[in-house]
């Protein structure tokens, strides 16, 4: 079955109020390529004034606490994104469980959290150089679905992004064969996990993901899609990605 495919930028700890200048040109290709979604991930601080700028793209966070609220210094509810004006929250980004320790069950609870306030959770998985290099990257992407993909949540809310360590900001990318390979398995471990929810779940591939590449990447069988890091920073790149999708 194929699926809508969504282009996603993921701005990481980049831009600033000036930066938003480059969403008035990734909306343009947004409603001209309407066959497809796409969503800018700003850090918090850009979120409201994103979303005023441009009420018709998506914008997503970076994160998201699993709590309501409470005792949680510098952390951010879901509540508090939609208030915000967020329609997506990614979570579990290699550099979120590699920077803050973040586990699986955290992760999962976070997704668990945006979807029941209303986002779309985009929940990143994918293996590091080593456990490549080991023969290990199919079975450390299914532990991590395991653990961390909510159960009880609707296809359509739940997004897996996968995403190679190794290939995230260093300009390589896994083969073509290999990126199949991996949104196979992925495709049929949603299935095991949400049964015929998992077959309307989007798999994304994030990892060095630029305007030459675009359209090979997405071309492959279950690739639903993008998460883009580098790349989304700017219409000029940003805008030939989607169009590559499309
Ligand atoms: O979340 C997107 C990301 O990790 C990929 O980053 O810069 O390799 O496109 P980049």
């Amino acid at each position: 079955m194929a699926l809508r495919k969504l282009v996603a930028g993921n701005w990481k700890m980049n831009g600033s109020l000036g930066a938003l200048v480059e969403l008035d040109a990734i909306l343009d290709a947004a409603n001209a390529n309407a066959g497809l979604d796409v969503a800018i991930c700003p850090p918090f601080t850009l979120i409201a004034a994103a979303a005023a700028r441009v009420p018709g793209l998506p914008i997503g966070a970076q994160d998201v606490h699993m709590a309501a609220k409470g005792a949680h210094t510098g952390c951010v509810s879901a509540a508090m994104l939609v208030e915000a004006g967020a329609r997506l929250a990614i979570v579990g980004h290699s550099e979120r469980r590699a920077d803050n320790h973040e586990t699986d069950a955290e992760v999962q609870a976070k997704a668990t959290a945006a979807i029941a306030a209303g986002l779309t959770a985009i929940v990143c998985v994918g293996e590091t150089e080593a456990e490549r290099d080991a023969g290990r990257a199919l079975a450390v992407v299914a532990g991590q679905l395991d653990g961390s993909v909510p159960r009880d949540g609707k296809g359509e809310t739940l997004v897996v992004a996968y995403e190679p360590v190794w290939a995230i900001g260093t300009g390589r990318t896994p083969s073509v064969a290999d990126v199949a390979e991996m949104h196979a398995s992925i495709r049929e471990k949603l299935g095991a996990l949400l049964g015929a929810e998992g077959a309307k779940v989007r798999i994304l591939y994030g990892g060095s993901v630029k305007p030459d590449n675009a359209a090979e990447l997405m071309a492959v069988a279950d690739v639903d899609g993008a998460l883009v890091g580098g790349a989304s920073l700017t219409a000029a790149q940003f805008v030939p990605i989607i169009e590559g999708a499309a």
